[in-house]
């Protein structure tokens, strides 16, 4: 069996501080997106468990997320039994934000449900993959979600009107996750037009995805353009280039623009390549009710 596991964009991030278990609470909507990895799957009775993947920046076996999930899964279910070998096909890169371990991680934990025939409710997998990651939660039922708690409060959301597309552009560095939330500025402010949004958002349980994107913010980009100012040029430039809001995913490096004209984001995308990034042009992943894609 080959399944795909989709990348997530941030739109937006909010930081609303730290909590007692070191974590931090966070607000944000998440957005899967088809920039994809392929998880190859064979079902092995005979109990051992072997997971392989074709880059050398990822793990195999028991450092990658997807071996942990799937021994956490088998466990939770009371059959250390059961095994599986899982081939992973990398294309989302990795320490860019975009979520790469924790969606193949929630992505075996779909796949092996069924496969092992265990019968979990969506539920129960959210909250093993919780122990593995703060984004596996969302990566379990995917699609469109406004995301809050440290990862673990998913609520789907219907998107609503045409959705844009996202062209991704890769600054040339990778970001650290615990170090940007041990240096993350909070900031604790509940108002402005991206907190209102949200709050709208999370009333209707729906979103307009082309009526938000100028309001975008995420708390640490201040952070990282102080450090890297080739950021600030490359958003300028998605902005100049048509997109109606240019952010960055996650904790970074990966920035985006959001576009309401595919053309006009394939003329970006030629701008960026040409100073010398890598881009990726991309289309939100839809899964209405939050339900696995066939
Ligand atoms: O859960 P995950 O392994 O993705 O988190 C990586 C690191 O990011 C954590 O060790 C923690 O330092 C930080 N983090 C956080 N608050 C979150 C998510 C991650 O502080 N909500």
């Amino acid at each position: 069996m080959t399944i795909h596991s989709y990348a997530k964009l941030n739109l937006g991030l909010k930081v609303l501080g730290k909590r007692a278990d070191g974590f931090h609470d966070l607000l944000s909507i998440f957005q899967e997106v088809d920039l994809q990895d392929d998880l190859h799957i064979d079902v092995d009775p005979g109990g051992d468990l072997s997971v392989i993947a074709d880059r050398d920046d990822v793990p195999d076996g028991p450092g990658n997320l997807v071996y942990r999930a799937a021994d956490a899964l088998r466990l939770r279910a009371k059959r250390p039994d059961l095994g599986a070998l899982v081939r992973i096909t990398k294309r989302i890169p990795s320490g860019g934000g975009l979520g790469g371990g924790s969606s193949n991680a929630g992505a075996v934990l779909c796949a092996l449900n069924h496969a092992w025939n265990l019968r979990l409710p969506e539920a129960e997998l959210a909250a093993i993959g919780g122990e593995i990651g703060s984004d596996v939660p969302f990566s379990v039922g995917g699609g469109t979600a406004l995301v809050t708690g440290r990862g673990e409060e998913v609520q789907p959301l219907k998107i609503v009107g045409d959705s844009p597309t996202y062209l991704l552009v890769d600054p040339g560095f990778s970001v650290e996750t615990a170090w940007a939330f041990g240096s993350v500025n909070i900031k604790l402010t509940s108002e402005g037009p991206y907190i209102r949004f949200l709050n709208s958002v999370r009333a209707s349980g729906e979103v307009a995805l082309l009526d938000f994107l100028e309001t975008v913010e995420n708390d640490f980009l201040p952070l990282i353009c102080a450090r890297y100012p080739s950021v600030q040029r490359i958003l300028s430039t998605l902005e100049d280039s048509g997109a109606l809001g240019a952010s960055m995913s996650g904790t970074g490096a990966t920035l985006y623009g959001g576009f309401s004209d595919p053309q006009i984001a394939e003329q970006a995308s030629l701008i960026l390549e040409r100073l010398g990034y890598v881009t990726h042009l991309c289309t939100p992943v839809r899964r209405p009710g939050g339900q696995p894609d066939p």
